[in-house]
C-alpha cells in the first residue's frame, strides 16, 4: 500500500537549508512513500477568536494534515527553539479544542543549522510541544546536522559524509510509520 507524508520545513527562507535537506531525505524514501509540503507561510497569525471561523489557508493545512498517515518536521533552530512561523502553523491546525488535526499522526523530527548543535534544542523543544498535542516522535535515530558546504551535492542530493546516516534515519522512520499504520 501507500503511505502519504505531509512534510513541514520550519523556514520560509527562498534558499532554506532545511528545506533542502528536506527535498533530499524525501528522495531517499522508499517508493511507496510519497510527500507532501505543507504551505505555512501563507497562515494569518493565530487568534484564538478565529477559531470558529478558520481562514481558508487553516482549512486548507488540516486537510492535508488530515490526508497524511505521518509528519515529518524539517527545522531550523531560532534563538534556541523553533521558529515562530512554525509554531504558528502547528497552534491552527491544534484548534479550535477537540479538533486537533496532528493527534495521532507518527512524526519524525530533523534539522539543520549553522550552528555546531545543530538544531537540537529547537528539536527538543519541539518534541515537547508535540507531546501534548498527542503526536509520537520517532525517538531514535536522532540526526543534529551543521550546514558544511559538502552537505550537499550540485545535484541537491546528501554529499557522501552524511548519505549512508541519512538513509539509515529516513529507512527507519519510514518503517516506523509503516508500524503505526498497520
Ligand atoms: C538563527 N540561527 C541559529 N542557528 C542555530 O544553530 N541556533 C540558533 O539558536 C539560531 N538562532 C537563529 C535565530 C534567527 C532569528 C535566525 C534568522 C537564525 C542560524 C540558522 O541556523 C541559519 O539562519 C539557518 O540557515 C536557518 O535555516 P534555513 O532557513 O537555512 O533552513
Amino acid at each position: 500500500s501507500q503511505y502519504h507524508i505531509a512534510v513541514v520545513v520550519g523556514s520560509l527562507r527562498k534558499d532554506s537549508y532545511n528545506r533542502a535537506l528536506a527535498h533530499a531525505l524525501v528522495s531517499l524514501a522508499p517508493p511507496e512513500f510519497t510527500f507532501k509540503y505543507l504551505e505555512i507561510g501563507d497562515l494569518p497569525l493565530y487568534n484564538q477568536d478565529d477559531d470558529g471561523n478558520q481562514a481558508e489557508s487553516v482549512k486548507r493545512l488540516k486537510g492535508e494534515i488530515a490526508a497524511a498517515q505521518g509528519l515529518l518536521f524539517v527545522t531550523p533552530e531560532y534563538n534556541r527553539s523553533i521558529p515562530g512561523v512554525l509554531k504558528n502553523a502547528i497552534d491552527h491546525a491544534s484548534r479550535p479544542y477537540g479538533q486537533n488535526a496532528w493527534a495521532g499522526k507518527p512524526a519524525g523530527v530533523i534539522g539543520i543549522s549553522i550552528g555546531t548543535i545543530g538544531t537540537a534544542m529547537a528539536q527538543q523543544h519541539l518534541r515537547n510541544v508535540l507531546a501534548c498535542l498527542d503526536v509520537p516522535t520517532l525517538g531514535q535515530p536522532e540526526a543534529f546536522l551543521q550546514m558544511k558546504d559538502d552537505m550537499f551535492d550540485a545535484s541537491g542530493n546528501i554529499g557522501e559524509g552524511s548519505r549512508a546516516f541519512l538513509q539509515k534515519w529516513i529507512d527507519r522512520y519510514t518503517a516506523w510509520v509503516k508500524q503505526h499504520s498497520a
